[in-house]
């Protein structure tokens, strides 16, 4: 494995070649232009509103329900096992718990989401069926970056929101993780330890790539979601917006 491992480093120009290396300097660009995203900028300023964090979680809904659901059918696969950390990582209760906190007992009628969330769904179905060595390079999207930027964000929407409790912030927080920077590295030497063809690493770093521009997609659709119920709001007093801002 050692030796496999060092032909690998040998055939790469790049600084490191492990895929935790590669894929964090594949991603670099499209991490900057997420953090950019109106809605990501409307949060690093501490301008998050109630309306967009709650539409956001039903979009985090959909997005961890497909996400979780293949890792969970795909944990024996050889490329998912080693990254597979459900007791550590799983964010669907904790998406579940918060959208009762803010909607309510029939939270699951109120979902809505945009076209691009629908999209990042489907994707997340098929590579679950057809190529699930792909699922890492989506579960490093998510769980690595909630397990970073994410951290300071979750302090952010309680202040944002005016939240006294940790209630409606589970999604932020990793009871099983006690240090996010030791559990991040090992999280790396497990990718690092997936045995991949070239191609297959190859594939792994487009879907990355692939990973952060949905994301992007998503933020951008809920962006314009948004404006159009206040645009809605402003012209029908308050009509449209209702839709995305029911109080729990
Ligand atoms: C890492 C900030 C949005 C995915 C990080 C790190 C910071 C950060 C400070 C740690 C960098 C390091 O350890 O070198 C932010 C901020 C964001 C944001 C302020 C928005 C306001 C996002 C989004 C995604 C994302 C939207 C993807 C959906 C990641 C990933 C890493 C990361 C995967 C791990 C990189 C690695 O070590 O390989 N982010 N981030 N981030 N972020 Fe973000």
């Amino acid at each position: 494995m050692e030796t496999l491992k060092s032909a690998r480093k040998d055939n790469s120009g790049e600084a490191g070649s492990d895929l935790s290396d590669q894929i964090k300097a594949a991603t670099k660009e499209n991490h900057v232009r997420a953090e950019n995203t109106q809605l990501m900028l409307s949060y690093q300023k501490g301008q998050i509103t109630l309306q967009q964090y709650k539409v956001l979680l039903f979009s985090l809904y959909e997005i961890y329900k497909a996400l979780e659901e293949e890792l969970d059918r795909n944990s024996s696969h050889p490329a998912v096992a080693p990254i597979y950390f459900p007791q550590e990582l799983a964010r669907l209760e904790s998406l579940e718990s918060d959208l009762e906190y803010f909607f309510g007992q029939d939270w699951e009628k109120r979902v809505i989401v945009p076209a691009a969330t629908q999209r990042y769904k489907q994707r997340l179905r098929t590579i679950g069926q057809e190529n699930p060595e792909l699922l890492v390079a989506h579960a490093y999207t998510r769980y690595l970056g909630d397990l970073s930027g994410g951290q300071v964000l979750g302090k952010i929407t309680q202040k944002s929101l005016g939240l006294s409790s940790k209630e409606g912030l589970s999604f932020f927080s990793f009871p099983g993780v006690s240090s996010p920077n030791r559990f991040k590295q090992l999280y790396r030497s497990r990718m690092n330890s997936v045995e991949l063809t070239e191609e297959e690493k190859a594939a792994v770093l487009e879907e990355a790539v692939d990973a952060f521009e949905l994301n992007i997609q998503v933020f951008d659709d809920l962006q314009k979601m948004l404006s159009v119920a206040t645009e809605t709001d402003q012209s029908r007093s308050g009509a449209g917006a209702a839709r995305f801002a029911a109080s729990p």
